[in-house]
C-alpha cells in the first residue's frame, strides 16, 4: 500500500509524526509532502528534527498568500505529485488549507481521503478552519475521529460510513515524548513551577481585529503585573501587534519566539494555567494536568468545558476568569475522552484492512 500524506501547519507535523513512525515499522511506503504553507524554522523545521520525522518528499513551497491563493497554489503543485506518485491512500491532517487543498486534490482525482481529526465542529461557521474540516469530512473516504462527539457530529450531517473513533493522535505523541520533554526555556528564564501563565494567541479573530487584539493585550498586561506570563508568539501575531502600534503592552509579558515540542510541552508541564486560543493546546494543558482558559466563542474540544476543565473567555474576560481558574485549587482531573494513546495504531489496522 503506498500511502501519500500532506502536511504544511505546524499542528499537522505534530499529527503526522505517531503516523510516520508506525507506517515505518509496518514498512508501508509513506509519500511526505510539505505544502509550504508554514516556513519558519521555529514553525516547521524544527518540529521535523525533535520529532525525528523524515524529511519531506517534496515540497511545494507555497508559502504565505491569501486563502485563495494559498489554496490554490497547493491544489495546483500537490495534483502534479498525486498524478506522479498514484497512491492508493491520501492522509490529511486537522483544519487548515493544507488539509482542504489536499482533500479537494485527492477526492476529484478519486483517490481515497483519510482525514485524521474527522468531525471535529465549533462555532462560528465562518471560520476559515470550521469551513476547512467541513469541506474536509464530506469529501473524505475515511474519518478518523478523536472523540465520541465528533463521530455524533458527522452523524448529524449524515456521514455515517468509513467513520472510526480512533481516539487522538497527537495523545499518542504526548505519551511517547513525555519522558523527553524538556525545561531548558524554563531554566533560561528562571520560572518556577506554577509561578507562571502560558499564553497563545494566533486566530485570525482575535489577531486581526485591533480592538480584539488590543483587549487581549490589554488583559494580559493587568495580569502579567501580578503573575509571570511567557507568551511564545506566533509570527502572525507579532506582525499584527507592530502594524497596530500595540507593543506597549507587551512589556510586563515574556515574549519569546515559537518554541519546539519538548520545550513548550515543558512549559506547560510546570505552569499554573494556560491562555490560549490554539487547539492542540486546550488538549496538551489538561493532558500535563493544567487547565485552560480558551480565548474563542466556542471549541471544537467541547469535552473539556463541559467537563469543567477548561474554560471558554471573551477577549474582556480573560482577566475575571483567568482568575477564576487559579483560585479553584485541587479540581478534580476528568478521565481521558480522547482514547488511550493508540489511535496511530488503529489507523494503521483500518487502513490495512482496506487494502
Ligand atoms: C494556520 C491554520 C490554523 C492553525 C495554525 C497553527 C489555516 C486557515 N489556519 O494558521 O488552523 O491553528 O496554522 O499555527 O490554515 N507566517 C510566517 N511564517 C510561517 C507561517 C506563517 O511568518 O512560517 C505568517 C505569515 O505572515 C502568514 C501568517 O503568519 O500570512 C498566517 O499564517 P497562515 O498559515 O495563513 O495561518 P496560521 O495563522 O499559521
Amino acid at each position: 500500500m503506498k500511502i501519500l500524506s500532506l502536511v504544511g501547519a505546524r499542528p499537522q507535523i505534530i499529527k503526522e509524526a505517531m503516523l510516520n513512525k508506525e507506517f515505518q515499522e509496518a514498512g508501508i511506503t509513506e509519500i511526505l509532502v510539505h505544502s509550504g504553507q508554514h516556513y519558519d524554522y521555529n514553525m516547521s523545521d524544527v518540529f521535523f528534527s525533535v520529532l525525528n520525522i523524515k524529511q519531506p518528499d517534496y515540497n511545494l513551497n507555497v508559502g504565505s498568500g491569501t486563502h485563495a491563493e494559498m489554496t490554490g497554489k497547493i491544489m495546483i503543485e500537490f495534483e502534479k505529485v498525486v498524478i506522479k506518485e498514484k497512491p492508493d491512500m491520501i492522509l490529511v491532517y486537522g483544519d487548515t488549507n493544507t488539509t482542504l487543498a489536499g482533500a479537494l486534490v485527492g477526492s476529484k482525482l478519486k483517490i481515497p481521503v483519510a482525514h485524521v481529526e474527522a468531525g471535529i465542529r465549533q462555532k462560528p461557521k465562518d471560520m476559515p478552519e470550521e469551513i476547512n474540516r467541513v469541506l474536509t469530512d464530506h469529501v473524505s473516504s475515511l474519518l478518523f475521529c478523536p472523540s465520541e462527539l465528533a463521530v455524533k457530529n458527522l452523524k448529524k450531517e449524515g456521514i455515517e460510513e468509513g467513520v472510526y473513533f480512533v481516539g487522538d493522535v497527537m495523545y499518542d505523541l504526548f505519551l511517547k515524548m513525555k519522558p523527553q520533554f524538556k525545561y531548558e526555556k524554563l531554566e533560561e528564564l528562571r520560572l518556577k513551577e506554577d509561578e507562571y501563565i502560558v499564553c497563545t494567541i494566533h486566530r485570525d479573530f482575535n489577531t486581526d481585529v485591533r480592538e480584539k487584539l488590543e483587549t487581549i493585550l490589554q488583559q494580559l498586561a493587568k495580569i502579567g503585573k501580578e503573575k509571570k506570563i511567557i507568551f511564545p508568539i506566533h509570527p502572525r501575531t507579532k506582525k499584527k501587534i507592530k502594524e497596530y502600534g500595540l507593543e506597549g503592552y507587551t512589556k510586563d509579558l515574556i515574549i519569546t519566539e515559537p518554541l519546539d515540542y519538548l520545550n513548550m510541552m515543558g512549559v506547560i508541564e510546570k505552569s499554573g494555567m494556560v491562555i490560549t486560543d490554539s487547539g492542540g493546546l486546550q488538549k496538551e494543558a489538561y493532558w500535563c494536568g493544567r487547565r485552560a482558559l480558551v480565548v474563542m466563542e466556542d471549541t471544537g474540544w467541547r469535552e473539556l468545558i463541559e467537563n469543567g476543565w477548561n474554560k471558554l473567555a471573551k477577549q474582556e474576560e480573560i482577566y475575571e476568569k483567568a482568575e477564576e481558574i487559579l483560585s479553584e485549587r485541587n479540581k478534580k482531573y476528568p478521565s481521558n475522552v480522547y482514547g488511550n494513546g493508540d489511535s496511530s495504531k488503529k489507523i494503521l489496522v483500518v487502513l490495512r484492512g482496506i487494502s
